[in-house]
């Protein structure tokens, strides 16, 4: 519920002089026990969330083409790169509201509204008003009834002084699990280039003695691999650590805003391919491209499949196939373990890649 953060928050305000006997959330069991604490911790999750350094309004439709379900995907990517968002449809929205908050925002992201529903046009026409340069956009094409000229969108908020965040996004067919997940990439993209100020600084922000003397620990060169029907998707990792002995499990900190946190939840596998000292520096150039959101990152480089799908890289000097058992959560990485089920080595001897840094707060 995080991109709805502020109805939360409103809606928790509105029943605070009832006396709750049954939480009946729309989407799951029905709370009879301990309603005080659930509801404090859902308000503090939600202040939270509704207080991030950065934020995005999504305009949407409902009932129009996928719209609302396109919205709500790039809305958890941006969610992912700890932004906050708000929801509003372009159907109901109120003009005032959407000028407050179109004036307040960090970005924009929208899809062309119907040309059969004047107050949609009317609340765009309320967005132009209240746009100022600098405001970043992305937009997104959900096909209802007929075509959408999101190019004439684009064009127009870009002549506003605005900067297109990602490539827009078309929907011509019904959406697959992959268009999904390329919606929520480019939300996490906006996201990413919102929060780059804030970032920077908090890096900056430790001491440099105990930056240094975080620099001294030292992790290997991996690139986890993950795979859930038809998408995959992978990263260069080093904060990898073998953490029980029985069953052989091991510790990886995934980034909240990875692309492939997605793909790491408890019940999902994933593969750590171990790179060589000798031969890794290719690969790791490879996987640190800069992606575009739901590019795909396999292209070029050899692999075969593991038994839960995900790939093998055939130049890894060993791969352990895994299964998420479970996560912690820190401020700004995902703790995952995994249960190691298999693994191999590769005919080539060799020495496993280490990381060294000089500082604590880059990989
Ligand atoms: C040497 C090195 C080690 C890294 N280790 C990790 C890691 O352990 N966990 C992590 O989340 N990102 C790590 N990264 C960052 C990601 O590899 C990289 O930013 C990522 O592949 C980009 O994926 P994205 O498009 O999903 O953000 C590391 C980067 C470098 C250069």
């Amino acid at each position: 519920m995080a991109p709805n953060a502020r109805s939360v928050l409103t809606a928790l305000k509105r029943i605070t002089p009832f006396t709750l006997e049954t939480l009946a959330t729309g989407h799951g069991p029905l709370l009879r026990f301990n309603i005080p604490e659930v509801t404090r911790r859902y308000d503090t999750w939600s202040q939270k969330q509704a207080q991030a350094e950065a934020a995005v309004v999504v305009f949407y439709v409902s009932d129009y083409g996928y719209s609302d379900r396109i919205a709500q995907a790039i809305a958890h990517g941006l969610t992912k790169g700890g932004v906050a968002v708000e929801m509003l449809d372009l159907r109901t929205a109120d003009l005032l509201e959407v000028q407050e908050t179109v004036q307040r925002v960090q970005g924009l992201v929208l899809c062309p509204p119907p040309t059969e529903s004047t107050h949609s046009q009317a609340v765009l026409g309320s967005i132009f008003a209240a746009v100022q340069d600098k405001q970043r956009i992305g937009i997104f094409e959900s096909y209802g009834n007929q075509e959408s000229p999101s190019q004439i969108l684009v064009n127009q908020l870009v002549d506003l002084g605005l900067t297109l965040a990602f490539p827009t996004l078309k929907v011509t067919q019904d959406p697959t699990p992959a268009l999904y997940q390329t919606c929520e990439e480019s939300g996490t993209d906006l996201a990413q280039v919102l929060m780059l100020k804030q970032t920077i600084q908090k890096s900056k922000a430790v001491a440099p003695d105990l930056d240094k003397a975080m620099g001294t620990l030292v992790g290997g060169l991996y690139i986890i691999t993950a795979r859930r029907g038809d998408i995959q998707t992978a990263m260069l990792a080093s904060w990898v650590n073998q953490a029980s002995f029985n069953p052989p499990g091991i510790s990886i900190a995934v980034a909240k805003d990875r692309a492939i946190e997605s793909l790491m939840h408890p019940g999902d596998s994933f593969v750590l391919n171990v790179l060589a000292e000798a031969t890794y520096p290719p690969l790791m150039r490879h996987f640190l491209k800069r992606f575009k959101p739901g590019e795909d990152r396999f292209a070029g480089v050899k692999t075969y499949t593991a038994t839960h799908g995900a790939p093998i890289l055939a130049d890894a000097l060993a791969y352990l196939e895994c299964r998420v058992v479970s996560r912690m959560e820190t401020n700004d990485h995902w703790l995952v373990y995994g249960v190691v089920e298999s693994g191999d080595v590769s005919d080539s001897e060799g020495l496993t890649a280490v990381h060294y840094r000089k500082v604590g707060n880059h990989y």
